[in-house]
């Protein structure tokens, strides 16, 4: 769903009317964006400031960073180093006061915190009679960090003198953090060597407090401002008395800042936290999402083939995005992986406020005149964030697979999700009527099309008061609702953020009286446009509200809702249409009295928060898995729900574009993530419709949304030969949802990506660390490249191993290839897909409406016979899908392994557990089978008729269909019928 400007006419024609042309009005006609609408990083003061700060440093080889740590400050107690850093402010030696605490964590982890005293203590004075907090915004750790904070009693100190202090720390303590007190730096090392570096480049900067000095001879006044000080006196010495941080700081910016017409007020003055964060030896960095662009981030102070402008983070609206761009989108997540042949590293920045990263990359040669040979590249990256603590968690590897653990012990791990939210999602803005909705219903069943949910944007509310039906077109949702529900489908409706401010509306009212919105500077409930004209926010950082917010959506209260009925958090960042880039007002308050420039990047995730949590108490005893999607997000999101990439394009670099961007999702640990199949935007022609859906089902999250002036475009209405292209795209992803569901099931346990990249799966070819147009999913081997250009029937797969492949079609052999580039036929019809050898995977093969209707299904095994011609292995996952019975040992986890020697087949508990009572669920899975195994490249010495099956203490025959290798196409054989139950041990002999 779009934000600002861009508006239509559907539905309620007078409404929109209105509405339409109150914004014309307003913002005049909108058409495309408008990178101009959001700031460049010199438009942004503190960005500004930091960016000449790193010029002037870097073009002053003298320079040395102001920041000391005072050596008998330093102490050292249970696996935390506490000292004070004095930051010298100008000549006359004027010092400011910056408690440090670097935290050593069993996990290996280190973070780095750093506050300011006189902040900390509430010493300072705000501009006006601001109501605001006056520390800087310390409470991100209480939303984000969710474990992994027990400190390392085993972290020692290895040596320390006037100078610097030596931790030894993590994994048999081969981590070490050297503190060098002056300047002050840290070098963080493994086995000896190092590989980050906080401030090695000087860059480390903390905007301390200090009063405000007027510059203007006829400064404005706000009510109540201390105009007693002698320093406002005279303009003309003030620059001499304002200590610049460096020569010629633009202080234009401190206390005041304009940007399209809005002005922001900044009681607290200056507050920027900056940092240098040096990857040693490491050429490629991936993460903080969401941008366009590759997955491997670019550098970003110009060159050729970079970047002009720092990667941003300040969760905006940003309507029709850009592609190939380190522009801001609608969230954040600000974990940042460096990767080199051998070894990963990595940072959290916590931090969540306006945030820019720039990046940088330096040769470092050995030998001058050796130019390339044992040279290596290193990374800087420059972190800058407008407000909060400076608060850096660092990640020591070595492997990616480490860095996303242990990120996700700090910050959680994927929810596991409703099974059918794996399925497909039919969205458009806006199915009209409840009439609408159960047409589309049957024309899917009628074209044989599966689903499992259909969405409602927001036209089925009243005048767009969420938790209300739209009279007219929605006159019956229970009845569509049980029409959906009678073959197991779902709905989502949205409910946004934005509460429409009239009289009349009980959810305003309550919002009102109870004091639950987001407060304006002067601490009168905020008021502005969005989806329903003039409104007000919940402010979902408010406990209260949170409750309150629970109690809309309980059935009783929201009528029209169901079992079946699931939510949609749009609009969350948020999106605010006459706000400054399109959202709130820095200035804003927030519950606590905390400005909306402290936590804005944090906004979305309270909002799915009280969402989620809402969906879990619609009932007393109803105890289900909540479905949300967001578009929002911040890093720990991943445990409330999925999201998706807004509102793109109908054109084929948007679809390109999407694949890097779910990939960098899933490294950052929010796998649970897709891009709207089709575009949002305009009218994809069906070839780009077609080759769309075919790399949406392997999007871990798989919807189709289209903008509302979009012609229709269900799968059913593309024609022939589109129609059966897309519904074998549908059914593929279907028949594969167990192994969707058990890569999710990895990333519930551990926050394993579900869709993997090269480097990720391969981390020491480094000829794959820049592939970003092709995955593994899960730990299946199925190895995908989607086709993202018009007209092309070929593709080029890179191969990254020595492994065998086969083509998941036809079982072509693709011989070891490892380092080559493989071309592939892909003809409109076929998705490029091979088959990594030496793998099991779970399918589902019977064609079903939706994937609740297949959860009796008996299943389909497809084992990949590796090259050595006889070992294969993989895992199956399997619950109720629905509820939290898993948590008490409520599901199916099996082993499956080949073993050539044995010439067996044979399922085995997955892992170590007790047996448990069998619920209704598993009591009900006893009818589950096993039907049919499919072996590819089976041995010739595998030509039988038949196999013996074992079980459960019996032993039975099933039929064995072999059909012997062809020109380029591997040997398979196909047990039929094979009978046991898919919870039990089992064993399948060929011998
Ligand atoms: C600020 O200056 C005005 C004009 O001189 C004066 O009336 C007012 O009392 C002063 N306010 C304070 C807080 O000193
Ligand atoms: C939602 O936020 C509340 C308050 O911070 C927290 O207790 C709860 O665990 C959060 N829910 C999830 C799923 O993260």
């Amino acid at each position: 769903m779009l934000g600002s400007g861009q508006l239509s006419m559907s539905g309620g024609w007078t409404a929109y009317l209105c509405l339409a042309s109150a914004l014309t009005g307003l913002f005049g006609p909108a058409v495309a964006v408008k990178e101009h609408d959001f700031k460049k990083c010199d438009q942004a003061g503190f960005c500004k400031r930091n960016r000449a700060f790193a010029d002037h440093v870097v073009a002053n080889t003298a320079w040395e960073s102001p920041y000391n740590i005072l050596a008998d400050s330093a102490s050292f107690k249970d696996g935390q180093l506490q000292a004070t850093i004095l930051k010298t402010v100008n000549d006359a030696g004027e010092t400011v006061r910056l408690p440090i605490t670097v935290s050593f964590l069993e996990s290996g982890t280190a973070r780095v915190t750093v506050d300011e005293e006189k902040r900390q203590k509430g010493e300072i004075e705000l501009r006006g009679d601001s109501k605001a907090r006056k520390q800087r915004y310390n409470e991100a750790e209480q939303w984000v960090i969710v474990g992994g904070l027990t400190l390392d009693k085993e972290a020692k100190v290895d040596y320390q003198d006037d100078t610097q202090i030596t931790v030894q720390y993590g994994p048999e303590s081969k981590f070490e953090a050297s503190i060098k007190f002056a300047p002050f730096s840290i070098d963080f090392k493994r086995d000896g060597d190092t590989h980050i570096k906080l401030n090695d480049k000087g860059l480390l900067n903390m905007e301390h407090w200090r009063p405000r000095i007027d510059a203007s001879p006829a400064p404005e006044k706000q009510e109540g401002e201390d105009n007693s000080s002698s320093e406002t006196e005279s303009a003309e010495t003030t620059a001499a008395q304002v200590p610049e941080a460096y020569p010629g700081e633009d202080q234009n910016t401190w206390w005041e800042e304009s940007f399209g017409g809005n002005t922001d007020s900044k009681p607290r003055g200056p507050e920027s936290v900056a940092l240098d964060i040096s990857f040693v030896g490491y050429d490629h960095i991936y993460g903080i999402p969401s941008h366009t662009g590759p997955l491997s981030l670019r550098q970003t102070r110009g060159g050729e083939g970079n970047f002009q402008e720092p990667y941003r983070m300040y969760n905006a609206d940003v309507f029709e995005y850009i592609l190939d761009s380190p522009m801001t989108l609608y969230g954040s997540i600000p974990f940042l992986q460096a990767h080199r042949k051998d070894s990963s590293v990595g940072i959290f920045w916590l931090n969540a406020a306006e945030t820019w990263v720039d990046i940088t990359k330096e040769k470092e040669s050995k030998n001058p005149l050796a130019l390339g040979i044992g040279s290596k590249t290193s990374t800087s990256t420059h972190w800058i964030s407008e407000a909060g603590l400076l608060d850096v968690f660092v990640f020591l590897g070595p492997t990616p697979q480490d860095l996303i653990r242990k990120y996700s012990e700090l910050t959680g791990t994927t929810a596991m999700p409703q099974e059918f939210s794996l399925g497909y999602h039919q969205c458009r803005w806006n199915y009209v009527s409840d009439e609408d909705v159960k047409d589309v219903d049957r024309k899917m069943d009628k074209f044989n099309i599966p689903y499992d949910v259909i969405w409602l944007d927001i036209e089925y509310t009243d005048d767009k008061k969420y938790f209300t039906w739209d009279g007219h077109s929605f006159a019956d949702p229970i009845g569509m609702g049980k029409q959906l529900e009678s073959h197991g489908r779902q709905l989502v409706a949205i409910i946004d953020p934005h509460i429409k401010n009239v009289d009349g509306y009980k959810v305003s009212e309550e919002l009102k009286s109870q004091k639950f919105a987001v407060n304006n500077k002067d601490g009168e409930i905020f008021e502005g446009w969005c989806w329903p004209g003039s409104s007000h926010w919940v402010d979902a950082f408010n406990a209260a509200a949170r409750k309150w917010w629970a109690t809309l959506f309980k059935y009783a209260r929201f009528e029209g809702s169901m079992r079946n009925t699931w939510i949609w958090n749009d609009m969350n960042e948020p999106s605010v249409f006459n706000g400054p880039e399109t959202t709130m007002p820095k200035d804003n308050l927030h519950y606590g009295n905390w400005e909306h420039r402290d936590i804005h990047n944090l906004n979305g995730l309270t909002f799915h928060n009280a969402t989620f949590e809402a969906l879990k108490s619609r009932e007393a005893g109803e105890f289900r898995r909540p479905f949300v999607l967001t578009r929002s997000f911040f890093a720990g999101s991943q445990r409330l729900g999925a999201m998706w990439t807004g509102d793109n394009q109908a054109a084929w670099d948007h679809l390109e574009g999407s694949i890097p961007m779910v990939l960098s999702q899933n490294i950052a640990g929010f796998p649970f993530s897709g891009a709207d199949v089709g575009g949002f935007f305009g009218n994809p022609e069906k070839e780009l419709l077609t080759r769309w859906y075919q790399a949406g089902a392997f999007y871990p999250f798989f919807r189709a949304h289209a903008h509302i002036d979009s012609r229709r475009r269900e799968p059913y209405l593309a024609g022939e030969p589109y129609t059966t292209i897309i519904a074998a795209a549908l059914r593929l992803r279907y028949s594969l949802l167990p192994s969707w569901y058990t890569a999710f099931r990895q990333a519930y346990l551990t926050n394993e990506p579900v869709i993997k990249p090269m480097f990720y799966t391969h981390p020491n070819e480094e000829a794959g660390f820049a592939i970003d147009d092709q995955f593994f999913v899960g730990n299946t081997g199925l190895l995908a490249k989607p086709v993202t250009q018009k007209d092309k029937e070929t593709v080029d797969i890179w191969i990254p191993d020595n492994e065998v492949y086969y083509d998941y079609f036809t079982y072509d052999i693709i011989p070891s290839n490892k380092g080559k580039t493989v071309t592939l036929d892909a003809p409109l019809s076929k998705i490029p897909l091979l088959m990594q050898g030496g793998h099991i995977f779970a399918r589902r093969d019977r064609p079903r409406r939706s994937s609740t209707l297949m959860k009796w299904d008996d299943y389909t095994l497809v084992v990949t016979v590796g090259k050595d011609g006889k070992t294969a292995e993989g895992d199956l996952y399997v619950d109720d899908g629905d509820s939290y019975e898993f948590e008490k040992g409520q599901y199916i986890y099996r082993k499956f392994i080949l073993d050539g020697d044995a010439k067996t087949i044979s399922s085995v508990d997955g892992e170590d557990r007790k047996k448990v009572k069998e619920g209704d669920w598993m009591k009900k899975m006893h009818q589950v089978t096993v039907d049919k195994i499919i072996i590819v490249g089976a041995p010739a010495s595998w030509d039988k008729q038949e196999v013996t099956v074992e079980s459960e203490g019996e032993t039975w025959t099933a039929t064995l269909e072999y059909t012997p290798a062809g020109k380029g196409r591997a040997a398979f054989a196909v047990v039929k019928k094979v009978g046991a139950r898919i919870g039990a041990d089992w064993k399948v002999s060929f011998a």
